[in-house]
């Protein structure tokens, strides 16, 4: 090993993050261990390019959360540091440009202030979404029976909700400021949006649980969020177009995504003043997981599915994408285009452009999605 390997720590292994709940709220199967210690999949837009922080043994950079406030405190430990002539990183002067003005960095103030949060910090703006999940939900990759984990006083469900804001939103703005560093962690090319452009719209996912010791008491923890900005659109409405979206990793998995992508979805459905919702460059995980919820939901859609796909679509001959799925099935097919809007003859396309404004679904997505029907109907 060169002696600078030997200085070199890999930023993403370096860098641990925790979601801190008080210690009474920590009983709980969903706030285990798990929660704690996790790391970031990017660190480039902070340590640079090769994602190495140099001039350290040892190295740890902690970062802590508190669960619901998002309070941040920093600490680095390390057993042996080159000289600051040597070309050494200097981590806090480079991570504390990312973090919140206010974060902390001595640990008794940081656990009076998860202390304290825990039961004064409610979510920002008004809350559009909610469901409930099973309590006894295991996190992934952890082996572990249920009668062990779960103690008698263990929650049988828990609830989760979705809160929209925006930047007028009192107290928003600096929350914002302690959350928007997981875009630069977690998503690739992300980067930090100005809170100069007044228009943004925000959708924060959180777990809310229902305190021991006084049951009228609830804590809530942040699992993810989402930035939203609405686009002029002729003549008087907006496309809102989803900006940046996560969901952190020990909530991954577990369908909690697809529940803030619905919340959206449901939130711009519900808005007069929104004509379609966009989304901006998405990732791939992310694009599967708008397509598995968009599918969802156009299969729940009875009249839609009847309409395009059903007996009356054949028997119809040819004014609905069904028909032309199951003619193509019969070898006379006929080319569907998606994304050109050229889906077959005019009353087709008049009865697709119907329902894709109806749904408020974004043109090239909507002829995806239809496809993709089509070609499951063929089967
Ligand atoms: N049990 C087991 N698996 C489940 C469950 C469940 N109860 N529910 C869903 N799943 C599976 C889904 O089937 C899906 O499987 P797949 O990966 O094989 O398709 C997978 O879990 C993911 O679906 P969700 O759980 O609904 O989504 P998740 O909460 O994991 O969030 C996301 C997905 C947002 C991409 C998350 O991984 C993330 O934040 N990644 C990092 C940041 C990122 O890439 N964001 C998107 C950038 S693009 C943009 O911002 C526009």
């Amino acid at each position: 090993m060169t002696s600078a390997t030997a200085w070199t720590a890999d930023a993403n292994e370096a860098l641990s993050l925790s979601l801190v709940r008080a210690p009474e709220d920590k009983a709980s199967l969903w706030s285990r261990e798990v929660y704690e210690g996790f790391h970031p999949t990017y660190t480039y837009p902070i340590f640079g390019e090769e994602e190495k922080i140099y001039g350290y043994k040892d190295l740890s950079v902690q970062l802590k959360f508190a669960s619901g406030s998002l309070a941040q405190f920093l600490h680095v430990r390390y057993s042996e540091r080159l000289p600051s002539s040597s070309a050494v990183d200097e981590i806090e002067p480079t991570l504390s440009k990312f973090l919140a003005p206010d974060y902390l960095t001595d640990e008794k103030e940081f656990l009076e202030r998860v202390e304290h949060d825990a039961t004064h910090f409610k979510p920002y703006g008004e809350k559009i979404y909610s469901y409930t999940r099973a309590g006894t939900t295991l996190p992934k990759g952890k082996n572990v029976s249920i009668p062990q984990v779960l103690g008698p006083d263990d929650e049988e469900t828990v609830d989760f909700e979705v809160y929209h804001s925006t930047w007028k939103t009192p107290g928003f703005r600096e929350y914002h400021r302690r959350m928007q560093l997981f875009v630069l962690l977690y998503i690739e090319g992300g980067s930090l949006i100005s809170e100069d452009e007044e228009t943004w719209e925000f959708a924060v996912l959180y777990e809310k649980r229902r305190r021991r010791s006084s049951p009228d008491v609830f804590t809530y923890h942040f699992v993810g969020y989402s930035t939203l900005y609405p686009f002029y659109c002729f003549p008087e409405r907006v496309r809102l177009r989803i900006s940046q979206f996560l969901v952190l990793p020990p909530y991954q998995q577990d369908g909690h995504g697809s529940a803030l992508y619905t919340a959206i979805y449901e939130h711009v459905l519900a808005q007069p003043r929104i004509a379609e919702l966009t989304v901006e460059d998405p990732a791939e995980a992310f694009e599967d997981l708008r397509d598995r919820n968009d599918l969802k939901m156009l299969l729940a859609n009875e009249k839609f599915m009847r309409e395009g796909f059903g007996p009356e679509a054949i028997s119809s001959n040819g004014g609905k994408v069904g028909g032309v799925g199951r003619k193509a099935r019969g070898g006379k097919a006929r080319s569907i285009r998606a994304g050109a809007g050229k889906m077959g003859p005019p009353a087709e396309r008049s009865w697709l452009e119907k329902w894709r404004t109806d749904l408020k679904i974004a043109g090239r997505q909507f002829h995806r999605l239809v496809e993709m029907l089509i070609l499951r109907n063929m089967d």
